[in-house]
Formats: structure tokens, C-alpha cells, sequence
């Protein structure tokens, strides 16, 4: 593995592979790795010659209150994982690398980035698809690998590399969740114990929609229902929204039916945290995407975390 923290030097490295024949699987990150973000790598490397994986917190996707300076960050632990993952490039670009003036350039995907988070972060997918363009324009023709964790992300992702044609097969990856259910994510080590316990809540409000669903349950309002009041039950927990939408374009829908995206956010203390399931419904057949449990034993600091938080559970239950 090398670590590169020039466009310039990731753009010809990229360029050389796909002259050598080698084809090119690029996965984005904002780095502090757990086994979400090594599923991605490891669903490159078994579809390509040649990976890279970038790492950089982007400061156009984090709104002025939030947390851009506390952000997660462990560059050598992330730097041994990409090697253990057998990753060709590590790209780490400083801010100054990918914005060495203010960037005046906005790709905003209309409806798709508007509602669920965006509707409380308003310019976060602007600052997502401004990022990922630019990887997309410095890595070339490759396939990108995101997390259905981030579903509207991937959603975003997808139509804008379809709008403008880029040379780009953006592929969608099962959400990696700890075995309690909590959805794997760098925030979780912001979590206090109590929090982390708390935080099996949003899984579990999705699980028990996903009994409803395979008992005939197919109105929105039921399953929106279902979710507020799991959430709303534990008082650490401050529900932001459950939502039910189309999957393609993630319009609001009265019906589960079809490819269906069912999404929730809410606040654990003071971290955000998201979580969603996807359903395929066809009259009677029903066919709910949890995600999978993480098999693997823990790596990452944010893991660690999380792990020693499950250590505290086991020991108080
Ligand atoms: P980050 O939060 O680091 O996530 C990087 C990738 O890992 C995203 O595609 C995300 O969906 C995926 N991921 C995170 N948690 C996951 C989980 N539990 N299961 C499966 N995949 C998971 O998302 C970003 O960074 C940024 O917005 C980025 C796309 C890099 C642009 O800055």
C-alpha cells in the first residue's frame, strides 16, 4: 500500500493501473474505520485490480454548528487497516489539497437531497456530491463503493453520476451492524455507556417494523407509528424523524409497496445517529434488507469503543 496525499499523484497512479489493464474500485471514507467502512474495502478488492480508498473530512458537508473539529479521527490505526485490507492507495488529502480556494462550484441533487437529513442539514449533500465529484473527476472510470447505512447518500450519489454522465459505477454495500443491532458508525464513539445502550433503540424500532410488515402491515402512518413510539419510549432518545419513501427517488409514500426505503433519525445525548431498513414488496412477498451483523472481532478505536461499551452491558445484565 502507499499513502498519497496528492491529486495529482492518485489521478496518475489510477491513470497507470487502467493502462496496465488493472480496473479501478475506489472507496470514500471520512476515515476512523470500523467494519462498515472494512466491508467496503473488502467488496472492492474482490471485484478489482486495484483499490483506493480515501480518507478526508470533508468540511463543506458539515454545517457551522456541528461536529467538523471533534470529528473521530486515528490516521496510523486507519493506515494499518487499509493495509490489512490489502488496499493499492491510501488517498489522505489536507483541505488545502482539495479546496485550495473556496470552492464556487455546488452539484445539488433536487429532491433527493432535500428531505430526511437534509431537511435538518441543508447543505450536507451539497458538500457530499461537491467531495465525491471530485474524487469521481481525481480517481477516473472505476467503480465507487458506498454503505446503504448512508442511504440517502447512496441515493444521491447514484442520480448525480447518472445526471452527468460520469464514468462512475457507484455499487451499494449491506449496512454492517454490531451484534446488538446498533448500525456500525464513526459517531458511535462519541457514546456514553448509557448511551450506547440506549442506542439499540433505532435497530429495534426497525426490527419491530419489520415483524409488522411480514404480519400485512402496509400502511406508512402504521409503520412511522411504530417507529416513534419505540424511539419515543426511551427518554435518552430524541426522535428526528421516521419516514417511509420510494427508494428510487425518495418521495414520501402512503403505502409500503414496491422498493421502499424505511428511515430514521434521532439524537442520543448529543449525537445524531441514523439507521434505516430497505424493503421489497410484492403483494403478499415480503423481503426486508436489515443489513448483517458484523462477524469479525473489533479493530478500529471507534470499535473498541463500542466493544468495551458491549463489555459494560454483558457485566451489568
Ligand atoms: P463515512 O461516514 O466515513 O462513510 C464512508 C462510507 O462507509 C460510506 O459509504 C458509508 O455509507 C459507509 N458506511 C458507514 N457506516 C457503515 C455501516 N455501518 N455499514 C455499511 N457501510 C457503512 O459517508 C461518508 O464518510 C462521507 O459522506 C463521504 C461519502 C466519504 C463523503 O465525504
Amino acid at each position: 500500500m502507499i499513502t498519497l496525499d496528492r491529486i495529482n499523484d492518485v489521478r496518475a497512479a489510477c491513470e497507470r493501473a487502467r493502462r496496465e489493464g488493472r480496473s479501478v474500485g475506489l472507496v470514500p471514507t471520512m476515515g476512523f474505520f470500523h467494519e462498515g467502512h472494512r466491508s467496503l474495502m473488502r467488496a472492492a478488492r474482490a471485484n478489482h485490480d486495484f483499490v483506493v480508498v480515501s480518507i478526508f473530512v470533508n468540511p463543506l458537508q458539515f454545517g457551522a454548528t456541528e461536529d467538523l473539529d471533534g470529528y473521530p479521527s486515528d490516521p496510523a490505526g486507519d493506515a494499518a487497516v487499509a493495509e490489512a485490507e490489502d488496499v493499492d492507495v491510501l488517498f489522505t488529502p489536507s483541505v488545502a489539497e482539495m479546496y485550495p480556494e473556496p470552492t464556487r462550484t455546488t452539484v445539488h441533487v433536487s429532491g433527493l437531497a432535500d428531505g430526511l437529513c437534509g431537511e435538518v442539514r441543508p447543505t450536507h449533500f451539497d458538500g457530499v456530491t461537491n467531495v465525491v465529484a471530485k474524487l469521481f473527476s481525481i480517481v477516473g472510470p472505476c467503480s465507487a463503493y458506498f454503505g446503504r447505512k448512508d442511504a440517502q447518500q447512496l441515493a444521491v450519489v447514484r442520480r448525480m453520476a447518472a445526471d452527468l454522465d460520469l464514468p462512475v459505477d457507484v455499487v451499494g454495500c449491506a449496512l454492517v451492524r454490531e451484534p446488538d443491532g446498533l448500525a456500525m458508525s464513526s459517531r458511535n464513539a462519541y457514546l456514553s455507556p448509557a448511551e450506547r445502550e440506549a442506542a439499540t433503540v433505532l435497530s429495534r424500532s426497525l426490527y419491530f417494523v419489520s415483524e409488522a410488515l411480514h404480519h400485512g402491515v402496509r400502511d406508512a402512518g402504521t409503520v412511522t407509528k411504530i417507529i416513534a413510539d419505540t424511539v419515543n419510549a426511551e427518554p435518552r432518545c430524541d426522535l428526528e424523524y421516521a419516514e417511509v419513501r420510494r427508494a428510487s427517488d425518495l418521495d414520501p409514500i402512503d403505502r409500503v409497496d414496491g422498493e421502499v426505503l424505511i428511515a430514521v433519525a434521532a439524537h442520543v445525548g448529543t449525537t445524531r445517529l441514523i439507521d434505516n431498513i430497505s424493503v421489497h414488496v410484492d403483494g403478499d412477498r415480503i423481503d426486508p434488507d436489515l443489513g448483517v451483523v458484523s462477524q469479525s472481532s473489533q479493530s478500529s478505536q471507534s470499535s473498541q469503543s463500542t466493544h468495551a461499551t458491549r463489555e459494560t452491558a454483558k457485566a451489568r445484565a
